[in-house]
């Protein structure tokens, strides 16, 4: 068994970007979370800084076993911190933290965040800012089904239509609590210029006489975005766009979707759990109390 003494710290550049993909895979097994948290792009898009500082704690035998990352940004550094489920109780995770907040981390983030590490956040005077749940259908269980009733018409994504998914988008979501000010064109970028778009499982809601109603984005394997008018809400809309598109994700042979809800939004968690979603994590983010 690994104790503190077997392990050695060292900080020092990121140079096997595999072996830290492997650690938060154990850590996603037993905490759940994101799933994209362990893949090498994600992970190198999110910390692939030059400027990125590490502490890591390997076992005599060179395993990596903890491991803190504190990347620079504008508001002041981002530390996230991850500890192998293996050693845990022993203090590593703290010692991590301790090192990225002296070191003057101004934001804390977790991909696969659990009540432990939200209890430890806590203890060192961090408040979460941002917290959500992750979410996943598994189609080898359910399928859900539901037909979209006349006279609305679900109208796939094409370059044309773009504007009104972002029409649809702005009334949809300006609502929501930290609705973030998009134009039209960065809106449309971020979303169609991503590899994994999916504009045949992204849908736009239309009726004859009262025009378009509500609208989703899908990308390989995820859920991105689902919003209804706020006129139009509790009808059922909702459930149409997210089980069509769930069907066609499903008929092209994909064996689960994945989608992110703010646990600010419960109306929208009800949805998803109504239609076969179940909660596989959450991740988050903190900052200093105060600051
Ligand atoms: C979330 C949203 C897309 C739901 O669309 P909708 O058309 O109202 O959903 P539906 O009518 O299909 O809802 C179906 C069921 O989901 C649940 N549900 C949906 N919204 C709910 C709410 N606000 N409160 C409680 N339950 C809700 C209910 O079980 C509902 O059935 P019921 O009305 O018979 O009780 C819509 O509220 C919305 O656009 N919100 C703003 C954008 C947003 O938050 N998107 C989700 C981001 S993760």
């Amino acid at each position: 068994m690994t104790t503190l003494t077997d392990v050695s710290w060292t900080e020092a550049p990121l140079t096997r970007w595999d072996e830290v993909c492997e650690l938060v895979d154990r850590c996603l097994e037993t905490d759940g979370g994101l799933p994209l948290a362990a893949d090498l792009e994600f992970m190198y898009s999110r910390w692939g800084s030059p400027a990125l500082v590490t502490r890591q704690a390997r076992t005599a035998e060179g395993e990596l076993v903890a491991a803190g990352l504190l990347r620079p940004g504008d508001s002041g550094p981002t530390y996230a911190g991850m500890v192998d489920p293996g050693v845990r109780g022993r203090g590593l995770g703290s010692q991590l933290l301790d090192w990225g907040l002296i070191s003057g981390a101004r934001v804390v983030e977790s991909e696969l965040l659990t009540a432990e590490a939200t209890a430890l956040f806590t203890s060192r005077g961090l408040q979460r800012t941002f917290a959500e749940d992750v979410m996943c259908i598994d189609f080898r269980v359910q399928v859900p089904q539901c037909r979209v009733a006349p006279p609305f018409q679900l109208w796939e994504w094409t370059p044309g239509l773009a504007s009104r998914f972002f029409e649809m988008y702005e009334i949809a979501f300006r609502d929501r609590p930290d609705f973030p000010e998009l134009s039209p064109l960065d809106w449309i970028e971020d979303v169609a210029h991503d590899a994994d778009f999916r504009p045949t499982w992204s849908l736009l809601a239309f009726h004859p006489d009262l025009g378009d109603v509500g609208f989703l984005t899908a990308k390989e394997g995820w859920i991105d975005q689902v919003g209804v008018m706020p006129a139009f809400r509790r009808l059922g809309l909702g459930e149409v766009l997210l089980s069509e598109s769930l069907r066609r994700m499903a008929d092209d042979n994909r064996r689960e979707a994945w989608l992110n809800v703010n646990v600010n939004n419960p109306g929208a968690a009800m949805l998803y759990r109504r239609l076969g979603f179940d909660v596989r994590g959450q991740r988050g983010r903190f900052t200093p109390m105060g600051g």
